[in-house]
């Protein structure tokens, strides 16, 4: 039975243990360049130990960026400063892997700390697309263009275009963020998905779009390196998306090569008060996929305690766990969480730190 410290092969990648560090916007790029704060903010967790580093939501197209301040891949420019941190984090034995992401109705954001709002086009936003023109509500006000046929085709070219230069990049782990109430979760779900073309209706026209992008990715990304897909996998509203179509998408999902679902939920209605935060409450999401699809999964939300991850692991309910705030409060976390499950530093941090701790 593996614990929280055993390999994973995944493909012709093996993570040197099951911490991965979640998909983080940093909201600090500038035209969409990765610089010295991504370096050092992904670098830090690598030498952390982190078996994975998902680096941020990057955009596949500059209309795709939450914020004016997000990553991305739309331009070959974009590859130099992204090789520099695969580079890096592959000299600690951290396998890099990268969200690739459009954020359609939500895009055009301030950054969260400048208030989360929408942006007008004289504080530098800009018009958003969506697959209906429906707002995502409250602070995010504005209505996206409905996207036409052609506009669909064209947004799934640039998320091969941009897998394609992540490979480039280095990168050996690529994540379709397919959550959150970005573009591809709000085709799926019912709440924001009201076409009544191929895109809309029925479960199979909503989760199309979806699927196609995941194919064009397939398409130019090796088979030798993993594939990973975000799910949101309840909208947690009733008439929302819920865990049974999760369940069936992410069949679909398998058999068109897709190796891993990350399960996270939630984040296409503005009303997040009803979440049931607490420690692990998505985890029974990763339970349920693992189990029906057969297909390898991790698990996000409130994983924080290195007994509490290793259990989630040790008890079949994810293959990898993902952090995302706690890493930010400790870079080193997975040094903790040796400690605590009595696994030698040695395997964990790299001798400069491991010799004296
Ligand atoms: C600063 C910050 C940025 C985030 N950016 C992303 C992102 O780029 N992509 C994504 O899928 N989730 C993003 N999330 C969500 C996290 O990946 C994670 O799912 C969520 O924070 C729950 O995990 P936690 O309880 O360990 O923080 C972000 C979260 C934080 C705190």
């Amino acid at each position: 039975m593996p614990g929280l410290f055993d390999e994973l092969t995944v493909k012709s990648v093996t993570l040197r243990n099951r911490i991965g560090v979640s998909p983080m916007c940093q909201y600090s790029s500038t035209d969409g360049m990765a610089d010295d704060w991504h370096l050092v903010h992904l670098g830090a967790r690598a030498v952390g130990g982190a078996g994975l580093i998902i680096a941020e939501a990057t955009a596949v197209e500059p209309r795709g960026r939450i914020s004016p301040g997000c990553g991305g891949l739309w331009s070959d420019s974009q590859i130099a400063p992204l090789a520099r941190i695969t580079s890096f984090l592959k000299k600690f034995d951290c396998v890099p892997g990268i969200q690739i992401a459009h954020a359609g109705r939500k895009a055009s954001a301030a950054r969260p700390w400048q208030g989360d709002h929408h942006l007008t086009e004289e504080e530098g936003g800009w018009q958003t697309i969506a697959p209906s023109p429906i707002a995502f509500g409250q602070k995010l006000w504005k209505v996206p263009t409905q996207m036409t046929v052609e506009e669909i085709g064209q947004v799934r070219n640039n998320f091969a275009d941009a897998a394609a230069r992540a490979l480039e990049a280095g990168f050996e782990w690529i994540e379709l963020h397919a959550a959150h109430g970005y573009l591809c979760h709000s085709f799926y779900s019912p709440l924001s998905n009201t076409r009544t073309d191929r895109y809309g209706g029925s479960f199979l026209n909503r989760i199309r779009f979806c699927v196609e992008t995941v194919q064009s990715i397939r398409a130019v990304w090796p088979e030798k390196f993993p594939f990973a897909v975000r799910l949101s996998c309840s909208d947690w509203v009733d008439g929302g998306w819920t865990l049974d179509e999760t369940v069936e998408l992410a069949k679909m999902l398998k058999s068109e090569g897709v190796d891993l679902i990350d399960c996270s939920s939630g984040f296409n209605t503005p009303d997040y008060k009803k979440y049931p935060f607490g420690p692990g409450w998505q985890v029974h999401f990763s339970e349920k996929v693992r189990q029906e699809v057969g297909i390898l999964t991790a698990t996000v939300g409130l994983i924080t305690d290195p007994l509490q991850a290793n259990s989630i692991i040790t008890q079949d309910k994810a293959d990898i766990v993902l952090l995302a705030r706690e890493m930010l409060r400790d870079p080193y976390w997975p040094y903790r969480a040796a400690k605590a499950l009595d696994v030698n530093i040695r395997d964990v941090a790299p001798p400069p730190y491991s010799h004296w701790i």
